[in-house]
């Protein structure tokens, strides 16, 4: 493993044999009804959270599988788990304009990336979504996404109510503070990796996305009870997608 506590697998292929064998129910029902450039998407991003996944843990691949449950409405959406490794892990996933960018850990993790391309109106709308006017917006707003998806609630949290500095971060309503890793330019593209803090306190397993590490069943993949739907979120995060 490299010195950072994650295995970071970035790819614009599929690179594992038979991959709709490796996925799970509500994985193949999503891929039933995918059209070809959403399956092709869909496919890569798997394709590197079972390779992280097995950088990781130094095996091969055979025993694993992937699935994502929505926590909110079981549909098939929201952060992948992966079952079948020998110790619990933690994925998250990135999907860059030509790549995905995937990670694996043994604690809670969060990736996003952003092309560095991005366009004037797009970091507007970031600005806009962030409520910070500073420099950089491209690498606030990854950030903001990465600590959301270690936390699992995603963007049903208000990006405003994270606070972002350039090494650490951590969402207002909790008490866990995450490390940042800024892989300024990475095949084109900001991307920033975000777990919780074991200096810091109230970090570590105890919160952030633990709930989804791999040794748990499909029926146990719970809610996260106070999280509660965002569309004033959404909604913005919306108009940052629409920006061209
Ligand atoms: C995840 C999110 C922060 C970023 O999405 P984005 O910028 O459009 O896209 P990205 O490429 O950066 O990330 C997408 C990946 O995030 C992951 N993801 C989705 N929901 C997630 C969550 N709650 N926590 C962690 N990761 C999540 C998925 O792996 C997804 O890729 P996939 O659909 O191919 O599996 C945003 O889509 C989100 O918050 N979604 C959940 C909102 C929610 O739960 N709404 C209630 C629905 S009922």
């Amino acid at each position: 493993m490299t010195r950072w506590p994650y295995e970071l697998v970035a790819t614009d292929r599929v690179h594992v044999d038979g991959i709709v064998e490796r996925l799970g129910p509500s994985d193949r029902a999503r891929l039933d009804v995918a059209g070809l450039p959403e399956r092709e998407r869909f496919l890569v991003g798997r394709s590197a959270i079972l390779t992280a996944v097995s950088r990781l843990v130094g095996e091969p691949l055979d025993a694993l599988t992937v699935d994502a449950v929505c926590t909110e409405c079981g549909g098939h959406h929201g952060a992948p788990v992966v079952f079948g490794a020998p110790t619990p892990v933690h994925v998250s996933l990135a999907h860059g304009s030509d790549r995905a960018f995937a990670v694996a850990a043994y604690h809670p993790i969060g990736v996003d990336a952003e092309p560095r391309n991005t366009s004037a109106a797009r970091l507007t709308a970031i600005r806009d979504v962030t409520g910070v006017r500073g420099l950089d917006p491209l690498g606030r707003w990854t950030a903001i996404e990465a600590i959301l998806k270690a936390d699992g609630r995603g963007l049903r949290v208000d990006p405003r109510q994270v606070l972002v500095g350039h090494r650490r971060g951590r969402v207002g309503d909790r008490g866990i503070r995450y490390r940042l890793r800024r892989h300024r330019i990475l095949h084109g593209h900001a991307v920033v990796v975000a777990w919780p803090d074991q200096e810091g306190g109230a970090g570590g397993n105890a919160g952030g996305n633990s709930g989804r590490a791999a040794s748990r069943s499909h029926a146990s993949n719970n809610a996260s009870s106070e999280a509660s739907a965002n569309p004033a979120a959404n909604r913005r995060k919306s108009s940052i997608d629409a920006a061209p």
